[in-house]
């Protein structure tokens, strides 16, 4: 909220790799809803040549813009990094500890906002106030591969190098992190087989834990409150396993105060995507960002694979799109409700709206609680037939 805002130190690092987002501004103009829904997201797997052509033009053009701009691609990936990767402190008093938009109730509207500005400045970008962010539809069968569209390496602006090359064409796997190791990967476009339709209905299933059965009320969807209670959880969390596990402390586990949006089919994409192994021409240390593995070897992900960089992959604002999306379904058609908590309501980030001119936005929770006051919508088509508001497992 705004007292968290308030507390927080800046990003000042000169030696990163991406440069720091511009500095919180003192003075913001709140935002104004928009008195139109103007946009309608569409699966990006059934974009029309045109539509495809757009999205490619307004990327290109983010990209041509100078890191410095705020509204370049790369001010775009270095916000995210900046919310995520310990860049933001809260108050030395408490601990010096890492301000993140992750693994808690901020998920969700944080990353609504996020995108949001986003998705408006390609539209400026492309002199269109009707673009509207294509999503990556993985909760529907026809969408779970990495949407062609962001596969082609030539002189495409949706391309990433950094994806883990085997699995670009293959039937995504929803609980990929609960998967065993020697999984087999199922080509998406090859035979409609037993394998293949294992896969699809324990996919459609994972979506039904995540949206209906584990998903019940604002905590179990949304996340936990930040800060203290978040905390709080954690220590009893530790201090339960310490007693278990005869004195050894236990590694702090962020995903149990993840709500099941955040921690289920969204985790298990990005780390399906990202390719794992250091930066080019860098051995994977801890210095370049490993983390230490059972085996004893270090292991680095990369763009989508690593919340850090994750923004760096065009692909990742069509996968919120989704995310996004599946909150939507989730406080309409089914009748989820947020938080009432006014800590919650009234938090609020401040991102910058207009290419020509940027200028800084104040925008609460709540003013983002409804896709309609940020004229967007998704196309009704997609909210029709649910595959996944059963499970047949
Ligand atoms: Cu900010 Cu998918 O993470």
């Amino acid at each position: 909220g705004d007292k968290v805002n308030d507390k927080l130190v800046e990003c000042t690092d000169p030696n990163r790799e991406y440069p720091c987002p511009p500095p919180s501004p003192v003075r913001a103009v709140d935002f104004k809803p928009e008195g139109a829904v103007r946009r309608v997201r569409q699966p990006a797997h059934l974009l029309s040549r045109e539509y495809q052509e757009k999205y490619k033009e307004a990327i290109a053009k983010m990209k041509a813009l100078p890191a410095s701009h705020p509204l370049s691609f790369a001010a775009q990936a270095a916000i995210h990094q900046a919310y995520c990767d310990g860049h933001y402190r809260y108050d030395p008093t408490e601990k010096n500890r890492p301000f993140d938009v992750h693994f808690s109730w901020i998920f969700a509207p944080w990353h609504r906002m996020y995108i949001y500005f986003y998705e408006q400045a390609l539209g400026q970008l492309i002199g269109d106030d009707t673009f509207a962010l294509p999503y990556w539809n993985w909760d529907a069968p026809a969408g779970m591969v990495i949407p062609p569209l962001f596969r082609d390496s030539f002189a495409n602006p949706l391309y990433d190098r950094n994806r883990e090359q085997p699995r670009l064409d293959k039937l995504v796997d929803l609980d990929f992190l609960n998967a065993p190791d020697d999984a087999p990967l199922i080509p998406f476009n090859g035979p409609k087989d037993d394998k293949y339709e294992q896969l699809v209905t324990k996919n459609l299933c994972t979506i039904y834990q995540q949206q209906i059965r584990g998903g019940r009320g604002a905590r179990a969807f949304l996340g936990e409150k930040l800060c203290s209670d978040t905390d709080f959880r954690l220590k009893e969390i530790n201090e339960r396993s310490k007693r278990r596990q005869g004195g050894q402390r236990a590694k702090r586990d962020k995903t149990k105060s993840q709500g099941s949006l955040e921690r289920m089919a969204h985790t298990a994409l990005h780390v399906w995507v990202g390719r794992s192994g250091p930066p080019e021409g860098k051995t994977c240390t801890a210095d370049t960002g490993g983390v230490l593995g059972h085996d004893g070897a270090f292991n680095c992900n990369n763009d989508m694979g690593f919340l850090g960089s994750s923004g760096r992959d065009p692909l990742f604002y069509s996968h919120h799109a989704n995310v996004d999306r599946l909150w939507h379904i989730w406080s309409t058609k089914l009748g989820g409700e947020g938080f009432k908590d006014p800590e919650w309501l009234d938090a609020s980030f401040v991102f910058y709206d207009d290419v020509a001119n940027p200028r800084p936005v104040r925008i609460k929770f709540r003013d983002v609680l409804d896709t309609r006051n940020l004229g967007y919508t998704y196309d009704a088509e997609s909210e029709k037939d649910l595959p996944w508001l059963t499970c047949k497992l």
